[in-house]
Formats: C-alpha cells, structure tokens, sequence
C-alpha cells in the first residue's frame, strides 16, 4: 500500500472513530431556527398575551446534508450510541437555566388542555423531536445552553438589513443578499401567509451552523426560503410587536 493511500485509510478511521466517541452518526450540519412571533401570532391562532417583538428560539435541529431533519430519537434509535437523557426530565436538568429560556425561548401558543403557556412542553418536544439525535443525547442542559449561545451571538436583526414595520414590502432576495453580505452566509427565511390574503411575512429566520460542539461556524443554509414563499423574488413583510395593551 503506498503512503497516501494508508494516510486516507488512517484520515477515514479517525473520522470514524471520532463519530463512535461522539456516539452519534450521519448528520451534516445544525440549523438554529428563530422564530418571529409577531408574525407567528397575527393569523389568527390564539398566543399568549405578551408578544415580544424579538427574534426567540424555535430549536437546534441536526440536518443530513439533503437537508432533512434527523428522525426523532424514538424513531430511529440508532442515531447514537449512548443512552440519552429521557424527556421526563426536562424540566428538571434545565432548572439552571429557566429564567433565560423563558425569555429566549418562549411557547407563544398557550397548552391545547389547560389554555395555559407551557414553556416546559415545548422545550420537552424540541429535546424529542431533536436535542436526543444531536451531538448532545446526554447533555441537555449543555444542548439547551449552546442554543442560547448561538441565538445570543447571531441576532438577525443586526445582518438582515431591516428593522420591522407595518407597511414596507421586502424582496426575499434582498434580505438573504444582506444576510449573505453580513454574516457571511445564506440564512433560510421561512415564510407564513396572513389568512384571507396573499400577504406573505417573514415567520422564521434560520442560520445553518457546520457540525461542531460547540456549532459556532456558520455556512450558508442549502434552501434559502422554506414555507409559503416561493421564489426570491416574492415580496414580504416584516411586521413589528403589537403595542402591550
Ligand atoms: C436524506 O438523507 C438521509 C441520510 O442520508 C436519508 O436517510 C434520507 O432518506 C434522505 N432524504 C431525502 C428526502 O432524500
């Protein structure tokens, strides 16, 4: 065997290895997903009373490299090999941190049962749904923690280029040039459409984050628009807070 081709078979081993020791497998890169509650409340679907006119956290999603989301942990077991932390015990391991997700990562859509806000269910679904398949299955407080870190350091208000307002229309395009320019790569803007209309919105902002643990890298996101817009050229609001009444 000649020696580049033993250091390619040593570069693959190591790679593979250090995949079993992070005891998870397959997925390409994160996407932080921050969700805009003006426009998430403005539909019509009942929200708690306080709508706070900042970018909060959706979730921290693991990606393959197509772009789809990793299955849920219950649905595909193999996604680690370590025992990850159960759901049952949020919101328990998360105690040190409640306060700062209360504020950063709010449920703004009130409990289907009780009618109440329950932060802990959303938190409980997004650890499910996504946190146990991360490069965190048994670290949740450190999953939750890096969430926050990464939403605190990218705040798409600064690279987006618009601040909200009732009345401007924004090209899709233009955003994710400015993003691009700014922050040094393509953001995924998600968008919802106001009932009754054709009115499109920005409802969701994403940064794509290259696989690390901690992420930090940022890379561009590979579909730059997801929900109801369509082209790059379709045009969108970007609507501010209600006045608290
Ligand atoms: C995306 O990639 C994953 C992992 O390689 C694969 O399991 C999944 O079927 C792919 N999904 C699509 C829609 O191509």
């Amino acid at each position: 065997m000649k020696m580049r081709d033993l250091l390619g078979l040593a570069a693959a081993v190591l790679a593979t290895v250090s995949l079993l020791v992070s005891g998870v497998c397959g997925f390409d890169f994160y996407k932080l997903s921050l969700a805009w509650p003006p426009s998430a409340c403005n539909t019509g679907r009942e929200c708690i009373p306080y709508i706070p006119g900042m970018f909060t956290v959706h979730g921290l999603w693991p990606q393959y490299a197509n772009d789809t989301a990793v299955p849920p942990y219950e649905k595909n077991p193999k996604c680690t090999t370590v025992t990850p932390t159960s759901p049952d015990q949020i919101p328990a391991v998360l105690q040190p941190i409640e306060e700062k997700l209360k504020e950063n990562w709010p449920s703004f859509y009130p409990d289907k049962t009780t009618g109440a806000r329950n932060d802990p269910a959303f938190w409980r679904h997004e650890w499910e749904s996504h946190g146990m398949c991360s490069d965190y299955p048994d670290d949740t407080l450190g999953y939750f923690t890096e969430t926050l870190n990464l939403a605190q350091n990218n705040n798409p208000l600064k690279v987006m280029g618009i601040q909200p307002d009732d009345k401007t229309l924004h090209e899709v395009k233009t955003i994710s040039e400015a993003v691009k320019k700014n922050a040094k790569a393509y953001p995924q803007i998600v968008c919802n459409t106001l009932p009754g209309s054709t009115t499109l919105q920005l409802v969701e902002f994403r940064f794509c984050f290259k696989r690390a643990k901690p992420p930090s890298v940022l890379q561009d996101c590979p579909n730059k628009l997801a929900g109801t817009c369509k082209s790059e050229t379709d045009e969108i609001r970007f609507p501010p807070a209600p006045p608290i009444s």
